[in-house]
């Protein structure tokens, strides 16, 4: 599928890779730049044979430098009701993907692209990479889950700090408080994402998803649901062929071959 604001490639078996694609307004995401995330992000969930998702920001300067300003300042409270609604379905939506989703940050992740660095499983970030809410800068609050987002990830202190002062955290702060995971020389981000990916791509794709599903939805349960949860996943396992091809795999000292069944 052609998009005119995005790029959705396919690297390697199993690894997609999308790239927001409007470097002139350096990512900025507009209605029609969401509608097609929406479209991206749903042909990544339909394919089987997804492994991974990279995410990440065309050109040098930019991951995605925020929700579009120029076509926001007009909007009426009704048009801000609908955009921030579809932020927000874009970002659930990510979240939802069955397979991890990586955020490879090369630059301004602000605003709305800072909540779609959130919205990812991780962050892996460029040295040049710059985080951070300035909405307040704006006259407005964030509206495509920053606010909530922020704060699971580092901590009430910390989003109420930044999504009040609109203040912004370069790499190795980001990488301090868990906005990122690992800091990367520019030039080398696509290769480590791409090395991340195919390490999860060569993992047993169920377990990879439950894993993650266990991880999320534990983010919204108390301890021992979240633990109940994890073992009628951990038992589900036992009735698939990668629990029995990986645990084989380990005792005959070879390497497995994972079919996702
Ligand atoms: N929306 C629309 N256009 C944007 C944009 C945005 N969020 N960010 C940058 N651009 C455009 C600029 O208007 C400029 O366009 P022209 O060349 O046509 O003038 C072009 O991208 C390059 O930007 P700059 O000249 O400003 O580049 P810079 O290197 O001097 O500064 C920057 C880079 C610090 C990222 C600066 O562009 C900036 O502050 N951008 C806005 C960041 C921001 O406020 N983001 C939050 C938006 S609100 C939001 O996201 C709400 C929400 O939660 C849903």
């Amino acid at each position: 599928m052609n998009y005119e604001n995005l790029l959705l490639e396919q690297p390697a078996p199993g690894i997609f890779c999308l790239t927001v694609n409007r470097p002139k307004a350096l990512n900025a995401l507009n209605a029609a730049t969401l509608a097609e995330l929406a479209q991206a992000i749903a042909a990544v969930s339909a394919n089987t044979a997804a492994r991974v998702l990279l995410i990440t920001g065309a050109g040098d300067k930019a991951f995605v430098a925020g929700a579009d300003i120029a076509a926001m300042r007009d909007m009426t409270e009704e048009q801000a009701l609908a955009f921030s609604q579809a932020g927000m379905s874009v970002m659930h939506a990510l979240e939802a993907l069955p397979v991890p989703v990586i955020g490879l940050v090369n630059g301004y992740a602000l605003g709305g692209g800072c909540e779609l660095a959130l919205a990812c499983d991780w962050v892996i970030a460029s040295e040049r990479a710059v985080f951070g809410q300035p909405e307040v800068n704006l006259g407005i609050p964030p509206g495509f889950g920053g606010t909530q987002r922020l704060l699971r990830r580092v901590g009430t202190a910390r989003a109420l700090e930044l999504v009040t002062t609109g203040r912004q955290v370069r790499a190795d702060e980001a990488l301090r408080i868990g906005l990122a995971t690992q800091v990367v020389a520019p030039d080398t981000l696509m290769e480590c994402g791409l090395s991340a990916a195919r390490t999860i791509a060569a993992k047993g794709p169920l377990a990879v998803r439950d894993a993650k599903r266990a991880v999320q939805q534990g983010q919204s349960l108390g301890l021992a649901e979240g633990c109940a949860l994890e073992t009628a996943l951990f038992a589900a396992a036992f009735g698939t062929s990668d629990q029995r091809e990986g645990m084989g795999a380990f005792l005959d000292k070879r390497a497995p071959q994972f079919s996702g069944r």
